[in-house]
């Protein structure tokens, strides 16, 4: 039976102590990735920020762009620190239930009615809008799940 030998597979253990090993290896370079663009980060803001591209990703960045660039006329760009500064309590109710009608982002006006996202929870939205202003605004703060929830009861 010599020259048979048949190459076990690794063990579970070792199996899943690799996978946890990846998961923290990414973890860590995101939140390196994102404490390196904006110094003064904390890292809860970054966790969040970390969560937040998950949700853009999936449900905003089809719009928007990859990088809150926007599209041409049709959808704004995200990288209007004033805007977000301007109608941060209006940011969690725009996600949750859309917008309608026109209005200026960056000296350009926009038109363009926007979907509401009803499946992403409150937590998922203090995620992405963490996510945005961070990432494309020059916001360093957090959305806590507090700040939305109170915020999304008060939507009109
Ligand atoms: C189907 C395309 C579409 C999707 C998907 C979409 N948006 Fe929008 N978004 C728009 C349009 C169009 C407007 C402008 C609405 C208007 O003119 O009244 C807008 C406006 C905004 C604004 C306010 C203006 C600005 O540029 O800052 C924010 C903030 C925003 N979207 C965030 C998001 C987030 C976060 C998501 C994902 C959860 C998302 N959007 C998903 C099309 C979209």
């Amino acid at each position: 039976m010599r020259g048979l030998s048949v190459r076990s597979p690794q063990p579970k253990a070792y199996r899943l102590k690799h996978k946890a090993f990846s998961v923290i290896a990414l973890f860590i370079t995101a939140i390196y990735y994102f404490s390196s663009c904006q110094s003064n980060i904390s890292i809860q803001t970054a966790q969040y920020a970390v969560n937040g591209q998950k949700v853009y990703k999936n449900h905003c960045q089809n719009c928007h762009g990859a990088k809150g660039e926007g599209l041409g006329k049709l959808y704004p760009p995200l990288t209007d620190q004033d805007f977000f500064i301007k109608n941060r309590e209006k940011l969690s109710c725009i996600v949750r239930h859309g917008l309608h009608g026109e209005i200026e982002v960056l000296g350009q006006k926009y038109d363009q009615p926007m979907p509401g996202n009803t499946l992403l929870t409150d937590m998922d939205i203090a995620y992405v809008l963490t996510y945005i202003t961070t990432a494309f605004g020059q916001s360093d703060s957090t959305y806590s799940h507090e700040e939305v929830k109170k915020a999304l009861e008060s939507c009109q």
